[in-house]
């Protein structure tokens, strides 16, 4: 099976050119998520892709890391970035739980459409909350593909052989819940911002 950079790798042009399938739903998240932002935080975003929430996002804190496990999609994003002038925007490669994440000190790490791509969710958590404070928040909104989802395991699963999707984990967003909680978390907030309910924003504050 295709590695997790390769294939992130392969696909970052296509997905750089994608466009947003629900904006009203990433606008309803931008939201939630500067909700909980403050100017002076020094935040860490994971899995940031090809840096598009990241340059939205940037401006509301004192300076911002964007990491992703593939070059091809931070070497887009780095262009955006150049673009677009973001000054307190920078970039590292890097996976939670792999042990090359920048040490920080963060106030707030966050993670969009990932933690359901992780092959070890418990230690990325783990990774996570050791880079936080006591009170430091861990935001992230993630696909939770149990329940009806959960149907196309077959079908993702011929898609991997072939290389054409990467390899996902399968849980609802309670187990999701109470595995952010074993990592050293409160959830002090879960918003449904899509229609189903099947990709809830979390906010969670380290204990
Ligand atoms: C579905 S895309 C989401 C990108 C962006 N966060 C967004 O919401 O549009 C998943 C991203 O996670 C990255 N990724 C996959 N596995 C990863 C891992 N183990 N650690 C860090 N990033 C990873 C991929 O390279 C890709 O950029």
């Amino acid at each position: 099976m295709i590695t997790a950079p390769a294939f992130w790798d392969k696909v970052a042009t296509k997905y750089a050119a994608s466009p947003i399938k629900d904006e009203t739903a990433y606008e309803a998240t931008l939201d939630r998520v500067r909700s909980h932002l403050r100017s002076g935080d020094r935040a860490l975003e994971l899995g940031c892709g090809t840096g598009t929430t990241a340059l939205k996002l940037a401006p509301s804190v004192a300076y911002y890391v964007a990491s992703d496990i593939s070059g091809a999609m931070l070497d887009i994003a780095r262009d955006k970035a150049w673009d677009a002038g973001a000054r307190t925007l920078s970039f590292h490669q890097g996976a939670p739980g792999e042990g090359d994440l920048p040490e920080g000190p963060f106030d707030v790490v966050l993670a969009f459409n990932l933690l359901h791509l992780l092959p070890n969710l418990p230690a990325a958590l783990r990774d996570i909350a050791s880079r936080l404070p006591s009170g430091g928040l861990f935001l992230s909104k993630t696909p939770c593909l149990s329940g009806a989802m959960g149907l196309l395991r077959p079908v993702i699963g011929v898609m991997q052989l072939l290389g054409k999707a990467p390899e996902v984990k399968f849980f609802s967003p309670a187990a999701l819940e109470r595995q952010i909680e074993a990592a050293g978390f409160e959830i002090i907030e879960a918003a449904q911002v899509h229609k189903s309910n099947n990709r809830p924003f979390l906010a969670a504050r380290k204990l």
